[in-house]
């Protein structure tokens, strides 16, 4: 595989971090660029991050030395790399316009934030289950007036846990209606225990945004293309509460499901341990080999002890059992910076490398 120049923008916040840290050693991506607000441009990554560095390995030898560029000034970055990540805490409108604003320089664009997930034209994948939807770029190419550049974005990191366990059940068995509760990490709103001591000992039941996220984005997941754009699936009908917990990273989810046509239990666990989608297929660098870890101890997943199942790419599941309203219940796990965020992100620009996109 050719190997490609990369940039992070928004490389010192908390995805950034993961960003930088998953691209040490990346076979295929080289780290080139890292860029941020006016705050840390001109500044080592090193002196930008200082005392904010929250992964759990050192800082990147390597990006230590680079200079922090303005996210503003997109000729300069774009210039140096073949495609760039975008995880940025700016305001919507504001983040549609510098990441078109890059995509228009013909700088791909494999974005983390919300703003441009529900663009018609942007596909919003997650590898293993709708990897068809890349289709959609030269139609959104055509709108945007470039060559290379595009804009992919993956999906919330809440609903990273069960829309894949929810997957391989929706054509046979067909799921008409979803309730999940999310108990949700603090590093998913870019915080520590350091930085956000009021979270210790604490539980927040709000979580700005979410729950419409967690409701409507699966639908998008599971849409398709028709002309030049993606269009929503109508079902299943999903109903979702999210909870801030005081968990540094993972998100759990407490899903009940009922179905068009109820699957015996034995049914649901083939079908988890059998999934695989393009990812595997492929065999992407980040790629779970198993992408549906299902546990039969009656405590597990738990968060610290299973987060980081498969480098924290893959989800673990357990507790399936049938319900008294619903037809099953069972609780699910995955990494909600790795997966859900930054992993996810590299997994998807390893999937646009594999289809050509970036050449
Ligand atoms: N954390 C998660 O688990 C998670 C999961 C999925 C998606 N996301 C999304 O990813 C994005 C980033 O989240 P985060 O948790 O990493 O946030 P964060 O830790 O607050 O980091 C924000 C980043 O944005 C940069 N930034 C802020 N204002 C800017 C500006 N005006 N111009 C250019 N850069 C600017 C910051 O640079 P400075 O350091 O210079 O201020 C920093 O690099 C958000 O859209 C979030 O919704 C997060």
């Amino acid at each position: 595989m050719k190997e490609y120049r990369v940039g992070v923008v928004g490389a010192t916040g908390m995805v950034g971090q993961r960003f930088v840290s998953l691209l040490e050693n990346h076979p295929w991506f080289h780290l080139v660029a890292v860029a941020a607000s006016p705050r840390s441009a001109g500044k080592t990554y090193e002196e930008a991050v200082g005392s904010r560095w929250a992964m759990p390995t050192p800082m990147p030898e390597a990006a230590k030395k680079l200079v922090v560029l303005n996210a503003a000034d997109v000729e300069a970055v774009a210039s140096q790399v073949d495609f760039v990540f975008c995880a940025v805490d700016m305001k919507k409108d504001e983040i549609r316009a510098l990441e078109e604003a890059y995509a228009r320089a013909e700088c791909p664009v494999v974005s983390n934030n919300s703003a441009n997930r529900f663009t018609p034209d942007v596909p919003m994948v997650v590898p293993e289950i709708n990897a068809d939807h890349l289709e959609i770029i030269p139609a959104q190419r055509r709108r945007l007036g470039t060559k290379r550049g595009f804009i992919a974005v993956k999906s919330n990191c809440s609903l990273q846990s069960y829309v894949p366990a929810m997957h391989p059940l929706m054509e046979e068995f067909c799921v008409t209606k979803a309730l999940v509760c999310t108990y949700q990490a603090i590093s998913g709103a870019g915080k520590t225990f350091a930085t956000w001591p009021e979270m210790v000992d604490n539980c927040i039941p709000y979580i700005g945004g979410e729950e419409e996220k967690s409701e409507q984005e699966p639908l998008k997941l599971w849409g398709h293309i028709e002309g030049d754009r993606i269009v929503s699936a109508t079902s299943p009908a999903i109903t979702a509460q999210c909870l801030r917990i005081p968990v540094s990273d993972g998100h759990m989810a407490a899903v009940f499901l009922s179905f068009a046509n109820k699957p015996t239990k034995e049914q649901i666990l083939e079908k988890w341990a059998k999934f695989a989608g393009p990812a595997q297929e492929l065999n992407l660098p980040s790629a779970p080999k198993q992408f549906l870890h299902y546990f039969e101890e009656a405590d597990r997943p738990q968060t610290r002890l299973d987060r980081d199942t498969e480098k924290g790419m893959a989800v673990c599941i357990g507790r399936l059992r049938e319900d008294t309203q619903y037809d099953y219940k069972f609780v699910c796990l995955s990494h909600n910076t790795l997966r859900g965020a930054a992993g996810g992100g590299v997994l998807l620009a390893e999937l646009l490398a594999a289809k050509g996109y970036f050449d």
